[in-house]
């Protein structure tokens, strides 16, 4: 074999190495899915749902860091469609993000292809419908994101692994849902709390082996409490950060949030009831499933175990014991602690103040006095193809004002490599529940009454877990920071879904002012082009 053959012939085997290691490693992975109407009976009643390839709630999405996601999503509804992925970071690529600020909605009859690598994160995620209050007539599902092979996990692989998406639920479709907070009213009570889109379902496993269950509160707005008769669960993930193990007898999940726990079962064989209910309710709805060992000749039995009687301090004392596991690795080899945020001397405080403000005779919601409007055109396009009037950098300010409420396409202007500090406050006496697309932070503090610079003492600089959607308690406060290491645009809003329809939300915009493909992607060719981007054509 001649020289030249012999190093043609290396090549090849390196870039045939090179591939196969590459495809090892970030597989692709395709899906094709349907969005159609279909009818269930949740709670009894036949109501028109929404399905995802015939499924309700939507199909399970498995996959596995790093993996590249091709989904095709194909709107067979009568309304304009978006699916997003409840704490996907999105690196780089806020054009998958399947919000309105991001993208045109699917219009009926169309597909788009969402292409997106669910990178540096493992844990219990959720997808739902972000548009015309889709997600209270289902289109939701479970997506886990499991550790490459890698990475070790700081658990023994269980023997099980149960997704459960609990929420609130009404009878009532979600076109007379939407007619009522289109007339200027709030949403009524719900009528029933579902697991799996279910009254009742049935969990089985062996006794003495370990089960993990992720619990997802996918409702529209009510906090729920889970518990499972006779066992103890033990914490391990929340929304990608793996924890101190501790474990609980019960745990307050708010809306939007997901978390994993292991349940060991280590009781006398018999059925025992798993149990959600609502919290910080009068009424209060109550859904029990059914907990299933194998050798198991007897049906549930004795009382349904309660929820913590005290409410607001119980869930806060609970939320507080909640912390990273600074020698435990996340998706990357290195420690969560390794990164010492409570070091960094935050360049910005943004002080958030959540209202229910009647506008124009109208029940709204707002962040610092705005109500947020969506325009006809994503802001993110606007932003790309340099529209004029869609939105303005100082139509929000960073502070509450005394100003009277008004309606406006809310932006936050921000700088990639930002290092921020947010401080949700809410004046009102409910429950509140806060996300932030493209990121996860650290939530450093809860407290009561109004946050001042003082409140700054009480912060947890050590070991303050990150996660994507962060309560806060009614008259309190909750205290965030965030690395702005995400150049893109992204909706920070209320997780409660009649409050953001209805305006308590905004947009983050982290922005570069040199463009360069090490920080943003470009927009994807297939980007669907509406409003005032209708008639431009991808370059
Ligand atoms: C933290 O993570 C380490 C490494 O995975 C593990 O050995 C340890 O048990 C964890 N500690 C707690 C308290 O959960």
């Amino acid at each position: 074999m001649g020289k030249l053959a012999l190093f043609h012939l290396l090549c090849g085997i390196l870039i045939f190495w090179a591939v196969s290691v590459v495809k090892a490693e970030d597989p692709y992975k395709y899906f094709t899915w349907t969005a159609t109407y279909g009818m269930a009976s949740p709670l009894g009643t036949p109501q028109q749902v929404i399905l995802i390839n015939g499924q309700f709630p939507g199909p399970r999405l498995d996959l596995v860091t790093n993996d590249n996601i091709v989904l095709n999503l194909i709107n067979k509804l009568d309304e304009p469609l978006l699916l997003t992925w409840n704490g996907i970071k999105q690196r780089k690529n806020s054009w998958q993000d399947g919000v309105l600020g991001t993208n045109c909605p699917i219009p009926p009859n169309r597909n788009y292809i969402y292409k997106f690598q669910p990178k540096d994160q493992i844990g219990s995620y959720t997808y739902f419908p972000s548009t015309q209050l889709h997600r209270a007539a289902g289109g939701f599902g479970v997506l886990n994101v499991y550790a490459r092979s890698v990475i070790p996990v700081p658990y023994a692989k269980p023997a099980g692994d149960f997704s459960l998406l609990i929420g609130d639920w009404y009878k009532t479709s979600h076109k007379v849902l939407r007619q009522i907070l289109d007339s200027g009213k709030s949403l009524p009570f719900p009528d029933g709390l579902l697991i799996n889109g279910q009254k009742q379902s049935t969990f089985t496993g062996d006794q003495g082996k370990t089960y993990m269950f992720r619990i997802s509160n996918v409702g529209l707005k009510t906090t729920i409490n889970f518990r499972i008769q006779g066992h103890k669960m033990k914490l391990v993930e929340v929304e990608g950060s793996h924890v101190i193990q501790n474990l609980y007898d019960s745990f307050d999940v708010h809306v939007g949030q997901s978390l994993s726990i292991l349940v060991t079962l280590d009781q006398s064989p018999k059925d025992y009831y798993i149990v959600a209910s609502t919290r910080f309710t009068t009424t209060v709805l109550t859904s029990t499933s059914v907990l299933h060992y194998t050798n198991s000749q007897t049906p549930v039995s004795g009382p349904v175990p309660a929820a913590p009687v005290n409410q607001f301090q119980w869930s806060l004392m609970q939320a507080r014991t909640i912390r990273w596991n600074l020698t435990s690795n996340a998706a990357r080899p290195n420690p969560q602690g390794s990164f010492h945020y409570g070091k960094i001397t935050p360049s910005r405080t943004i002080l958030l103040a959540n209202s229910a403000p009647l506008i124009n005779g109208k029940q709204r919601y707002a962040v610092n006095g705005i109500s947020y409007i969506n325009p006809d055109t994503p802001l993110k396009l606007a932003d790309h193809f340099n529209i004029p009037g869609v939105f303005t950098l100082d139509s929000i300010r960073s502070a509450p004002t005394a100003d009277s409420p008004h309606l406006a396409t809310a932006v936050l202007p921000s700088s990639l490599h930002e290092f921020l500090e947010i401080v949700f406050q809410n004046n009102e006496d409910t429950m509140q529940s806060w996300h932030l697309d493209g990121y996860d932070f650290w939530v450093v503090g809860f407290g009561s009454g109004t946050w001042t610079q003082a409140s700054r003492k009480g912060y947890n600089l050590v070991d303050a877990l990150t996660r994507h959607t962060t309560q806060v308690y009614p008259k309190s406060w909750t205290a965030i920071y965030v690395s702005l290491d995400n150049q893109g645009m992204w909706n920070l809003r209320s997780a409660m879904w009649d409050r953001q329809y209805l305006g308590q939300q905004v947009y983050l915009r982290v922005y570069n002012p040199t463009a360069s493909l090490a920080n943003e992607y470009d927009i994807p060719t297939n980007a669907l082009l509406c409003g005032k981007a209708a008639a431009l054509r991808h370059p």
